[in-house]
C-alpha cells in the first residue's frame, strides 16, 4: 500500500500552479455524451477520479482519446444505450452525473448508487426530484436506480436542499427537453457555472447560473466544442492553508481570486496577509495568527472542501477556535488521525472545538478521504519530525503532482510505494 512520508518544519515557499477543478471536470465530462459532436476539454487535471470517468465513459460506448495529460477528446456520437458498469460507478460520487446525462441523451438510465467519500450520509432524494417533476419515473432496484421517461419537459423545481449534485444532474436532463426549466434554490459552486457554460458552448439555453435560480430552455441539438476547465478553488486554498500552516510565503498562480474570496477572508480574519493579482494569490505571515470561528456553508459561503485542511491550520493557532460543519453530517472522521499528532480538538456532532497547541508532532496516520488526506499533509508539513500517511489513493483522486507541487515549495514530502521485500520512492501524485 503505497504511502506518504513528510518530515515537518520546512517554511513553503515560492510559486505553485493549480490545475482544472476536478469537481468541474466529473461534471463537464459525462456532459459531453449530450453532444452530437466531438468535444476537447482542456485543462483537465490529471487525477484518478477523471482517468475513472473517462474508463466508464469508454466501457459505455464513448472513444476516448488522451491528447496529452489534460487535455481529452471524447466523440460520444457511436454511444447507444447500456447499464453503466456497476464495479466502476462504486468508485467516485459523481458517477451519479450519468443519471441526468444518459437521461438527456436516452430518455433513459440505469445507474449504480453511487460511491464517494464516506462521511454520513449521501442521499440522492433531490436528484430524484428533480427527475420525477420533468416527467421521468425511477425505481431502486439492488443498488441499481433505472430511471425513464417518454419525453422530459421543462417545470418548475424547488429544491429542498441546496444540492451541487441535484442541480448539476437536473441541468443535464433539461437541457434537451422541451420547454422551460427553472431551478430553485440552485448550487451556486463555481463548478455549477462552469458546466452551465460548457453546456451554452455547445448550445444550450441556460441563464443564471451562479445565482439560485437556473433557468433552462430546452434546445434540439448541442454541438461539439473546446473548452477549458477553470482552475480548482479547493486545490488553491488547500495550499494557501499549506503555505499558512508552515508560517511561508507562497504565490498561488492560475488562480480566479473570486472563487477564492470566502478563504481568503477567513485567512485574514486569523492575520494572514493574502494578496490578489489578477490570475494569482500570495499568502504569507508576519505576525502571530489568531483563533477564528469557521462555519461551513453552500457557496459563496465557507467550502466545506476545504474544512479539514482550515481544522489542521488552526490546531496550531493559539486559543480556542470553533468549526461548524453545517453541509455533512459527519466529516470529522480525520480529527481521530489529528490527534494522533498531538492536536487538540473535540468533536460534538458538526462541532469541532479546537484548542491550538504550538506544535504538532509526526505520526503515522490514515487518510480518511480526499480532503482528510490534505488535512493531514498540512499536519505534516507544520509538524516537528516525520508523518507517515497511508490510504492515500484518496488523496490522488483529488490533486494533481501533490507530492512534485509541494516539493517544489520547499517540503520534505515523499510518495513511497510499498513493494515487498523493501520500500521504494517513486514520483506520483
Ligand atoms: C459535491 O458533492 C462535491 N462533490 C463535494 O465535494 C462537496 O462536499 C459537496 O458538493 C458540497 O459542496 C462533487 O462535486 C463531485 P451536495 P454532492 O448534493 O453533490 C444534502 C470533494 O471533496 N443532499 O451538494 O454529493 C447532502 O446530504 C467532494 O471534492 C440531500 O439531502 O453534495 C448534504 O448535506 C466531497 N439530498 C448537502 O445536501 C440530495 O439529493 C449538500 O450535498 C442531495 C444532497
Amino acid at each position: 500500500m503505497d504511502k506518504l512520508v513528510i518530515s515537518g518544519g520546512h517554511k513553503l515557499k515560492g510559486t505553485v500552479s493549480i490545475s482544472g477543478a476536478k469537481n468541474a471536470a466529473v461534471a463537464i465530462l459525462p456532459a459531453t455524451i449530450l453532444s452530437d459532436g466531438v468535444c476537447k476539454i482542456e485543462n483537465i487535471p490529471a487525477i484518478s477520479d477523471i482517468t475513472l470517468m473517462c474508463r466508464i465513459l469508454s466501457d459505455m460506448g464513448a472513444n476516448i482519446k488522451m491528447i496529452n495529460k489534460n487535455t481529452i477528446e471524447i466523440d460520444p456520437t457511436k454511444m447507444v444505450f447500456c447499464e453503466t458498469p456497476n464495479d466502476l460507478m462504486r468508485g467516485m460520487r459523481a458517477s451519479c452525473y450519468l443519471m441526468g446525462a444518459l437521461l438527456g441523451k436516452f430518455s433513459k438510465a440505469s445507474v449504480c448508487l453511487p460511491g464517494g467519500c464516506d462521511f454520513g450520509t449521501r442521499p440522492i432524494d433531490q436528484h430524484l426530484k428533480g427527475f420525477k417533476a420533468l416527467g421521468a419515473d425511477y425505481d431502486i432496484n439492488a443498488g441499481v436506480i433505472h430511471v425513464e421517461c417518454k419525453k422530459l419537459v421543462g417545470t418548475h423545481i424547488y429544491l429542498d436542499v441546496v444540492s451541487v449534485g441535484a442541480t448539476v444532474n437536473i441541468m443535464l436532463a433539461a437541457v434537451k427537453s422541451e420547454g422551460l426549466t427553472v431551478i430553485e434554490n440552485a448550487a451556486k459552486e463555481p463548478h455549477i457555472v462552469d458546466l452551465a457554460n460548457f453546456l451554452n458552448c455547445m448550445g444550450a439555453d441556460i441563464f443564471g447560473a451562479g445565482t439560485d435560480v437556473i433557468k433552462i430552455r430546452g434546445v434540439k441539438k448541442l454541438k461539439g466544442v473546446t473548452y477549458s476547465i477553470i482552475p480548482d478553488q479547493i486545490e488553491a486554498g488547500t495550499y494557501m492553508a499549506a503555505a499558512v500552516a508552515t508560517r511561508g510565503d507562497v504565490t498561488i498562480e492560475n488562480v480566479i481570486p473570486k472563487h477564492l474570496e470566502s478563504i481568503t477572508a477567513k485567512l485574514e480574519e486569523m492575520g494572514v496577509n493574502v494578496e490578489s493579482f489578477d490570475e494569482s494569490v500570495r499568502v504569507f505571515c508576519d505576525k502571530p495568527l489568531q483563533k477564528c470561528n469557521i462555519k461551513t456553508m453552500p457557496h459563496p459561503g465557507f467550502p466545506t472542501d476545504m474544512q479539514p485542511q482550515i481544522t489542521a491550520l488552526l490546531s496550531t493557532v493559539e486559543g480556542t477556535s470553533i468549526v461548524n460543519e453545517a453541509v455533512w453530517d459527519n466529516r470529522f472522521r480525520y480529527i481521530e488521525e489529528l490527534s494522533r499528532m498531538g492536536a487538540k480538538i473535540s468533536v460534538d456532532g458538526r462541532l469541532a472545538v479546537v484548542e491550538g497547541v504550538k506544535k504538532l508532532t509526526g505520526a503515522k496516520v490514515s487518510a480518511t478521504d480526499l480532503r482528510a488526506g490534505a488535512a493531514l499533509i498540512i499536519a505534516g508539513l507544520s509538524a516537528n519530525g516525520k508523518t507517515t500517511i497511508e490510504n492515500i489513493n484518496h488523496i490522488e483522486r483529488g490533486y494533481e503532482n501533490i507530492v512534485e507541487k509541494l516539493t517544489n515549495l520547499g517540503a520534505d514530502i515523499k510518495h513511497i510505494s510499498h513493494i515487498f521485500p523493501e520500500e521504494e520512492e517513486v514520483s506520483g501524485i
